[in-house]
């Protein structure tokens, strides 16, 4: 059903794919806490229905758009809406070119998700020093989304988590 959306909405095989593998990883996380699954097992799913239409980062806004539109609950909508990153306050939104609002998650549910993508690079699952050297190279040392995303890792993954000394 939930699959059938995201072919309904364009959405490319590989997109289809890594949504999956997102799931399979927030379900994993979700157990951890008295989360309902099954909503963060479908805002997983549908994380990404927006890149049927962009691959920009307005995917989330998008695939909250559409949710919206079918009539999904407010918390599904916030789901896809705030996935983005570690989150993305208000300013960093404005100077993105983002509809003027904060993205940051907010309920564990919407941090599962946002952290689960964040964990699952294409497919595949990935070490968050991976994903710190990543995004380090393609925002810079010290953009401020870095210590968003090990504060995210460390609240939902492993509250001992620092980061690997740089080579
Ligand atoms: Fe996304």
């Amino acid at each position: 059903m939930t699959l059938e959306l995201l072919r309904q909405f364009k959405c490319s095989q590989s997109v289809i794919e890594h949504c999956q593998a997102v799931a399979k990883k927030a379900l994993e996380i979700s157990r951890k806490f008295s989360v309902d699954s099954e909503l963060v097992k479908n805002g997983a799913l549908l994380h990404d229905i927006g890149r049927g239409k962009t691959h920009g980062i307005e995917h989330a806004v998008v695939g909250a758009g559409i949710l919206k539109d079918l009539g999904f609950s407010r918390e599904m909508v916030n789901i896809v809406e705030r996935h983005i990153g570690a989150g993305i306050p208000l300013e960093e939104a404005k100077s993105l070119g983002l509809p003027p609002k904060d993205y940051l998650p907010l309920t564990l549910n919407e941090k599962i998700v946002a952290h689960a993508d964040n964990l699952i690079n294409g497919v595949k699952e990935v070490h968050i020093d991976f994903v710190i050297e990543k995004w380090e190279k393609r925002l810079g040392y010290n953009h401020p989304s870095i210590e968003r995303l090990i504060n995210l890792h460390r609240e939902i993954i492993d509250k001992n988590y620092s980061p690997s000394p740089k080579k």
